[in-house]
C-alpha cells in the first residue's frame, strides 16, 4: 500500500501493518464485503490517534454486514493487548479487554466454576461486540454480568456504568464515537458442573442452527414470535440469490455457500421481507449501506467542529 492510498497514518505505521488497506469479507464471518484501511491498534495511546479521524470499530465480525464497496472511513481492530484472558484467574469481579474472545471466557469461566456467561455460549463475539449488541439467548444475556465499561471518548478514557448503556435485547446505546477497552464483569461463584448443566441446555437449544459461513440471526425477533418461524412459514428456507441462501436448517440465518456478494445478501433480504406479511428489523449492523450505521465521529473533528 502507497502512503498515497492511507489517511493520517505514518509511514512506519504501514510498513509495520499497523495500517493496511484489507477485505473486510476476510474478517468478517459472512464473508463479505470490500475493502477498507484496517487500523490495528496495540494500546491506548494509538487508540487515541486513531480516533482522532471518523472511524468504524471492528470486533469479531459476526453481526455485520459490509458493502460490496466498502467503507469510507479507517476501520479500527483492537490488537492483541486488549485481549488478555490471563485476567480470568477466578476472581468473581473483574476487568477483561473489550477484543477477548467471548467462546474462550465462556469456556474458561466454567472451568473455573464461575456463572454467568452460560447464555453466550456459542456466541461468536469480542467482548466490545457484546456489549454493544447486548448479545446472548433466552438463557441470558451480557447485560446480566456487566457492571462497568472503560471507553475511549473523544480522545480520553472514560468509565460508563452498565446503566447508562441502556441495555436491551440486541441494543445498546454508547455515546458516539466511544470504543469500548476494557470490560467489568461481576460473575458468581458456582461449580463447574453446575454452570456446564446450564451450557448444556443453552447447547441444545441452539441445535438446530446452521454450523457454515454466516452473521448469526439476520432479523431480531418481533415481540412475542420469532423471525425464524415467520421466514419459515413464509416458504423462504433455501431461498437463493446467487451463493447467498436462507438456511434451509433455521430460516433466520442467510448462509454464504462459498462466493456470495453483499449485493446478493440484500436481494435475498429482500425477497424475504416481501414475502413475509409483517415488517421485520435487521439485528444486523451494517456498514456503508443505506439505513446502516454512519462512521464514528473522529474527536479532532467534533473539536474543530466546536470552535
Ligand atoms: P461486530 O460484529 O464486529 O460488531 C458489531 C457492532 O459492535 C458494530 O457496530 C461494531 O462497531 C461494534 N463494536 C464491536 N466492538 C466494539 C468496541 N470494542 N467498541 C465499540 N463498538 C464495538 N448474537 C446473539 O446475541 N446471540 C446469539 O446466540 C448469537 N449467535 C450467533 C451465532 C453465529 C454462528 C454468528 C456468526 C453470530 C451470532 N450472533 C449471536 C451474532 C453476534 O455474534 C453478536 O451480535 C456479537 O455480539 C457481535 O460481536 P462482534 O465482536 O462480532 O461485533
Ligand atoms: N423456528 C421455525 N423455523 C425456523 C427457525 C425457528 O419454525 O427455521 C421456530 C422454532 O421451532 C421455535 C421458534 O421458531 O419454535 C424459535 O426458534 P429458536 O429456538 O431457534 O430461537 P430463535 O428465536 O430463532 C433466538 C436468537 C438466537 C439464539 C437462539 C438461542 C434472535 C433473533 N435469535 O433464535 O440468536 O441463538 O434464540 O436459543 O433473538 C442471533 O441473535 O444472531 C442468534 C443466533
Amino acid at each position: 500500500m502507497s502512503s498515497a492510498e492511507v489517511s493520517g497514518a505514518s509511514r512506519a505505521q504501514v510498513d509495520a501493518g499497523a495500517v493496511r488497506r484489507v477485505r473486510l469479507a476476510s474478517l468478517t464471518t459472512l464473508k463479505v464485503g470490500g475493502e477498507a484501511e484496517l487500523w490495528t491498534v496495540e494500546d491506548d495511546t494509538g487508540l487515541r490517534a486513531a480516533t482522532g479521524e471518523p472511524f468504524y470499530v471492528l470486533g469479531a465480525g459476526s453481526n455485520l454486514l459490509v458493502s460490496d464497496e466498502g467503507v469510507p472511513a479507517r476501520v479500527l481492530r483492537l490488537g492483541r493487548a486488549y485481549a488478555a484472558l490471563d485476567a480470568l484467574d477466578g476472581r468473581r469481579d473483574l476487568w477483561l479487554g473489550a477484543a477477548t474472545p467471548v467462546p474462550g471466557l465462556v469456556r474458561r469461566a466454567q472451568r473455573l466454576g464461575l456463572s454467568g456467561l452460560e447464555g453466550l455460549l456459542g456466541v461468536p463475539a469480542q467482548l466490545g461486540g457484546a456489549v454493544v449488541m447486548n448479545a446472548g439467548t433466552r438463557f441470558g444475556c451480557l447485560a446480566d454480568t456487566l457492571h462497568e465499561v472503560e471507553v475511549m471518548l473523544d480522545g480520553s478514557l472514560e468509565r460508563l456504568s452498565a446503566h447508562a448503556l441502556g441495555l436491551r435485547y440486541r441494543h445498546s446505546e454508547l455515546p458516539a464515537g466511544a470504543v469500548v477497552t476494557r470490560v467489568r464483569l461481576q460473575l458468581t461463584a458456582s461449580t463447574p458442573a453446575r454452570v456446564q448443566a446450564l451450557m448444556d441446555q443453552v447447547d441444545a437449544a441452539r441445535k438446530g442452527q446452521p454450523k457454515v459461513k454466516s452473521a448469526g440471526c439476520a432479523f431480531k425477533n418481533p415481540p412475542g414470535d420469532s423471525a425464524g418461524r415467520l421466514i419459515d412459514a413464509a416458504g423462504c428456507k433455501g431461498l437463493r440469490v446467487g451463493d447467498a441462501m436462507i438456511s434451509p436448517e433455521h430460516a433466520n440465518f442467510v448462509v454464504n455457500l462459498g462466493a456470495a456478494t453483499t449485493a446478493d445478501v440484500l436481494a435475498l433480504l429482500a425477497l424475504v421481507q416481501q414475502r413475509v406479511d409483517q415488517p421485520l428489523e435487521l439485528e444486523w449492523r451494517r456498514w456503508g449501506l443505506p439505513g446502516g450505521d454512519a462512521p464514528q465521529p473522529g474527536w479532532q473533528r467534533t473539536e474543530r467542529d466546536a470552535v
